[in-house]
């Protein structure tokens, strides 16, 4: 199976767009809902619940994870990379949504200055900042936390008037950047409000349909991951907390309801 991994509901907007081009394979979708959000959380943590996270995937029969979560992409995908995976399981791989994202800004950028929105804990990370410039070291990078645009998604309260200007006030700093990377799981629903707030001139860089499109690259070129996944177009959705509010929150990520099975990690 393809494991895909977020701190919540917010991962499914990637998986979504997985299924879009990759429809045959078998997915295992994670949400660590009891935990969320990372975003304000510390590396420390950040780590270690996504370690756990990532084991549970591989203990139920994955071969290959995405962390559909930038919080989780940014503070812990290099360390289970580079330390956890060689040590606890050496074939099976793990891939995130950051570096997918990059690559995407830095090819569509024509002014060199590219715009981040995220949580705080990407944010604090300087991720998006190290591996823009290590692309392209002339790119200048504005980075903006945005805290309340997690909560606001949460509460199903994208169309109230406060999230118009809660947006105004975190957009306020991009006049200047042509390409603006949505930096976290759950901006993409507010895509249309932020297109419509910066104008036609910015392009905005959703990490779903990005990531979708590199990971039929990466299966494309490593045949022997490919060639280990299972194609009978199962879906599983997996959670860590089952609230009344889940099948209304499920829904407006992945566009249709869902039922899931709530899990201990
Ligand atoms: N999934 C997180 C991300 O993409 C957002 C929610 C959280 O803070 O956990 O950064």
């Amino acid at each position: 199976m393809i494991g895909v991994f977020d701190s919540g509901f917010g991962g499914l907007v990637v998986l979504r767009e997985f299924l879009q081009v990759l429809p045959d394979y078998d997915y295992l979708y994670l949400g660590d809902n009891a935990r969320i959000p990372y975003g304000t959380r510390s590396d420390r943590v950040v780590i270690r619940f996504t370690e756990q996270a990532v084991d549970y995937l591989f203990r139920q029969g994955c071969r290959l994870i995405v962390l559909a979560c930038h919080t989780a992409s940014a503070r812990a995908l290099r360390r289970i990379q580079q330390v956890w995976l060689p040590e606890r399981y050496p074939d099976l791989r793990v891939l995130g949504v950051l570096i997918p994202t990059v690559e995407e800004a830095v090819a569509r950028t024509r002014s060199k200055r590219i715009g981040v929105i995220a949580t705080e804990g990407t944010v604090i990370s300087q991720s998006f900042d190290l591996e823009l410039k290590k692309l392209d070291p002339e790119v200048e990078v504005v980075q903006q936390a945005c805290p309340l645009l997690v909560p606001i998604i949460e509460s199903g309260e994208q169309e109230w008037e406060g999230t118009g200007l809660i947006l105004r006030r975190y957009l306020a700093p991009f006049k200047g950047v042509d390409t603006l990377i949505l930096g976290c799981t759950h901006y993409s629903i507010l895509k249309d409000q932020i297109q419509a707030i910066l104008g036609p001139g910015h392009e905005l860089i959703c990490s779903g349909q990005v990531t979708a499109a590199k990971l039929v690259d990466y299966l494309a070129r490593h045949p022997e991951m490919e060639i280990q996944l299972s194609r009978k177009g199962t879906r599983r959705y997996l959670t860590t907390d089952l609230t009344p509010r889940f099948a209304q929150l499920a829904s407006l990520f992945m566009g249709h309801p869902l039922s899931s099975e709530l899990v201990e990690l």
